[in-house]
C-alpha cells in the first residue's frame, strides 16, 4: 500500500498544470462506442480511472492506444455487449457504457455499480429515461439488461443527475426521432461531452441549460477533441495556495468554472487573476474567514470540492457550516481531520459545523474516498509536523502524479510504500 508522507508548513509557490477533467474524459471514452471511426481525446491525464475505463472498453472490443496526455479509441469491432462487475464495481463511470451500447447496438448488459463510500447512488433515473425511450430494462444477477429498439421521447429527470444526463444523451444520438431531456445537468463536463458528440456529427442543442434536445442521426464519425480543464483539480490547488499562504499559477485553470470557490477565496483576501494561459492564485495575504455553504448542482458549490473546502474552513477564524445536498454520506474525511486537531461536528440533516482552530498537527490518517483524501493532503500541507495519508489509491483516481506536482511547488511530500 502506498501512502503520502507530508511535512507541513511550506508556502506553495510556482506553476502547476491542470489538464482535462477526469469527469469529462470518462464519458467521452464511452462515447467512442458510438462510431466505428477513431476518437482521439487530447489534454488528458492518464489517471487510474482512465486505465479502468480503458480496460472495460477493451473487454468490449474497443482498440485503444494512449500516451501520457492523449488517448485514441476505435470501436469498429465490438464483440461483446456485457460490461463486467470487475470493472463497474471499481468505478461508477464504467456504467456509462450502457447508453451508447443500447443506442448503437440495441442491447447491453452492464453490471450495476452498487453504492460507494459517499452514498447509495441509485440508478433509477437512468432506467426511467431508457424506458421512456422504449427500452426493455431488467435486472438479472446483478446486471442491468437493456434492449432496444429505442425511439425519441420526452424524458424528465426526477432530480438532476450528471451520469444520467451523459447516458441518456449517448443513448439518444443514434436513436430515430427527437429526445428532449428536462431537468438535465448543466455541468461543464456535460457541455464538453456534447461538444465532442456534435463534432462527431450528432445534433444536440441546449448544452449548459436544463433542457437538452437530441435529434437522432444515422451515423457518427471520428473526431479529435481537447478535453475541458479539470475544475475540481483547479479548485483544490487554489485552496492549497490559500491555506499555505502561497502564490501559484495554475496553468490551464479557469476561474469561470470555479466561481463559488473563487468567491470564498476572494472573501479571504486571496487574489485571483485570470490570464489566457491559466489562473494566478495569490494567497500570501490570505485571512481565512468562516462561511456557510450548501452544495448543489452546477453552477452551485460543487460537492466534489466540499471536502477540500472543509479543510480550509477548519482553519478559519470562526464557525462555518456546510450542508451536503448531493450525497447522503460525504463526511468521511471529518473524523480523520479531527484527528489532526480540527473541531468539526457532523450534525443531522447532512450538515457539518466547523469551529475554526488556529493550527492542525500531523497524524496518520486514512483516505476513504477521492476528494476526502485530498482534504487530508491539504490539511497535511499546513499541519505542524509529519502526516501519513494512507490509502492514496483513492486520491490517485483523480489527481495525477500529485506528489510530483506538489513537490514542484515546494511541498515536502513523498510517496512511500507501507507494509499495511
Ligand atoms: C458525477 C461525478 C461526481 C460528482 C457527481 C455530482 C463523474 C465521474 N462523477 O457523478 O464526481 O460528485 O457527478 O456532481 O463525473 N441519483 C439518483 N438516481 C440516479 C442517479 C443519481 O438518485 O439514477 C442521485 C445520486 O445518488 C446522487 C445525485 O443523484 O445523490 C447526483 O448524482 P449524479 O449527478 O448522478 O452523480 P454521478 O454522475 O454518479
Amino acid at each position: 500500500m502506498y501512502a503520502f508522507k507530508i511535512t507541513g508548513g511550506t508556502s506553495l509557490k510556482g506553476m502547476i498544470e491542470v489538464k482535462g477533467a477526469k469527469n469529462a474524459v470518462l464519458p467521452m471514452m464511452a462515447a467512442a462506442l458510438l462510431t466505428d471511426e477513431p476518437v482521439t481525446l487530447t489534454n488528458i491525464s492518464y489517471l487510474s480511472d482512465v486505465k479502468i475505463q480503458s480496460q472495460l472498453l477493451e473487454s468490449l472490443g474497443v482498440k485503444i492506444t494512449h500516451n501520457e496526455d492523449s488517448i485514441t479509441l476505435q470501436a469498429d469491432t465490438i464483440t461483446n455487449f456485457r460490461a463486467d462487475y470487475e470493472f463497474v464495481s471499481k468505478m461508477r463511470a464504467s456504467f456509462w457504457v450502457l447508453g451508447p451500447l443500447v443506442g448503437r447496438f440495441g442491447e447491453a448488459a452492464v453490471s450495476l455499480p452498487g453504492g460507494c463510500a459517499i452514498g447509495a447512488r441509485p440508478s433509477d433515473i437512468y432506467f426511467a429515461a431508457l424506458e421512456s425511450m422504449g427500452a426493455m430494462v431488467d435486472i438479472e444477477n446483478g446486471y442491468v439488461i437493456a434492449k432496444g429498439p429505442l425511439h425519441g421521447a420526452d424524458v424528465s429527470f426526477r432530480r438532476i443527475s450528471v451520469g444520467a444526463t451523459h447516458n441518456t444523451i449517448m443513448a439518444a444520438v443514434l436513436t430515430p426521432g427527437v429526445t428532449t431531456i428536462y431537468n438535465a445537468a448543466r455541468e461543464p463536463e456535460v457541455v464538453d461531452l456534447i461538444n465532442l458528440l456534435n463534432k462527431m456529427g450528432a445534433k444536440i442543442e441546449g448544452a449548459g441549460t436544463n433542457k437538452i434536445t437530441v435529434t437522432g442521426v444515422e451515423k457518427l464519425h471520428g473526431a479529435t477533441h481537447s478535453v475541458v480543464t479539470d475544475r475540481i483539480e483547479t479548485a483544490s490547488f487554489a485552496i492549497a495556495a490559500a491555506l499555505t499562504k502561497g502564490n501559484i499559477f495554475i496553468k490551464g485553470g479557469r476561474q469561470d468554472l470555479i466561481e463559488p470557490i473563487a468567491n470564498i477565496l476572494q472573501m479571504c483576501d486571496v487574489n485571483l487573476t485570470q490570464t489566457s494561459e491559466g489562473l494566478w492564485v495569490d494567497g500570501q495575504n490570505a485571512v481565512l474567514r468562516p462561511t456557510t455553504i450548501t452544495t448543489s448542482e452546477y453552477p452551485g458549490f460543487p460537492t466534489d470540492v466540499q471536502s477540500p473546502m472543509t479543510t480550509l474552513l477548519a482553519l478559519a477564524d470562526g464557525t462555518s457550516y456546510i450542508e451536503e445536498r448531493i450525497y447522503e454520506n460525504r463526511f468521511m474525511h471529518v473524523p480523520e481531520l479531527n484527528r489532526m486537531g480540527s473541531r468539526i461536528l457532523v450534525l443531522p440533516n447532512d450538515t457539518i459545523r466547523i469551529h475554526g482552530v488556529n493550527k492542525l498537527s500531523g497524524a496518520t490518517v486514512m483516505s476513504s474516498d477521492l476528494r476526502g483524501g485530498m482534504a487530508l493532503v491539504l490539511a497535511a500541507l499546513v499541519a505542524k509536523g509529519e502526516t501519513i495519508v494512507k490509502r492514496i489509491y483513492h486520491i490517485e483516481r483523480g489527481y495525477y502524479k500529485l506528489e510530483e506536482r506538489l513537490a514542484a511547488l515546494g511541498a515536502k511530500i513523498e510517496r512511500v510504500h507501507l507494509e499495511n
